[in-house]
């Protein structure tokens, strides 16, 4: 198979792994209208093939990532829905490319007219995500982020509006969030969205975590994968869900007992909380 083939193969499977994913989310019902958004660092896949491609006018970044310099990030547009992109993946994310210093990005185009499709309105978020996980060299390539309606509600109540105590709720529902989350969530207060507030408040939160909720808005997630992220969210919301199902019933929230909960992490090599 020449390169060129074999790009077109891998750029085919990042678009199956995100529409996937994108499914899932409106399945979920976390995905109303056009909410949420997905990115991946896609710069593994051929630099030439990417290159030999038109692309359209730059656009100006402020902040500049200079980690990102010459790298290609895949990403969702702004306004498309979710079940869109589980249906046609191809027609509504966009790729782009930053210059070598990562000060301009410039969107793939597909034919002379251009895509017509604009970047996530979240792109300061994800592009400085990308930015801080290629400083750090970490193995995480995808960023998801989505409005789960049990996370989104938790936070509509000041008790958990407090990260220390959001997470020891979660956790205590059941051994998976403890296992699986053992870093838990990162919280963010209140922000306005699609801001370089949001996106630094954010990249503070992902230094101990690898999910962060937004206040009264929603989750977001990194991982290797599309699929690892979408786990992630969907082992707190499930917690969550727990937790409201027994209070919707009337009932007090026990929780797994600190004991127990300790015995599992030294179980299973997590450190204490
Ligand atoms: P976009 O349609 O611009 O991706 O915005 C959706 C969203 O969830 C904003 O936070
Ligand atoms: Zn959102």
């Amino acid at each position: 198979m020449s390169d060129d083939r074999s790009a077109d193969a891998e750029i085919k499977g990042v678009l199956e792994e995100i529409a996937e994913v994108a499914g899932f989310l409106w399945q979920k019902g976390w995905a109303e209208r056009n909410a949420g958004n997905i990115s991946m660092n896609i710069s593994d896949i051929s630099h030439q093939y990417l290159k030999s491609n038109n692309f359209e006018l730059p656009v100006k970044l402020n902040p500049t990532f200079s980690n990102l310099a010459n790298q290609f990030i895949l990403v969702t547009g702004t306004g498309t829905r979710m079940r869109d992109v589980f249906k046609n993946p191809d027609k509504h994310c966009c790729i782009i490319s930053l210059d070598s210093e990562g000060c301009h990005y410039r969107i793939l185009s597909k034919n002379d007219a251009g895509t017509g499709l604009k970047p996530t309105s979240e792109l300061p978020t994800h592009l400085a995500i990308h930015d801080m996980l290629a400083a750090n060299k970490r193995p995480e390539r995808v960023v998801v982020h989505t409005h789960p309606d049990n996370l989104i509600a938790l936070t509509h109540i000041e008790e958990f509006c407090d990260e220390n105590r959001i997470n020891k709720r979660l956790w205590s529902i059941q051994p998976e969030t403890c296992l699986f989350v053992h870093d838990g969530l990162g919280f963010v207060n209140y922000l306005m969205t699609g801001t370089d507030e949001l996106a630094q408040a954010t990249i503070r939160a992902l230094q101990n975590h690898r999910v962060v909720l937004w206040e009264k808005h929603g989750c977001l997630a990194i991982g290797k994968t599309a699929g690892e992220a979408f786990d992630l969210i969907d082992i707190l919301d499930k917690s969550t869900s727990i937790f409201f199902t027994c209070k919707k019933a009337g009932y007090h929230v026990d929780g797994i007992k600190k004991t127990d909960l300790d015995e599992l992490r030294r179980a299973f090599g997590i450190a204490g909380k």
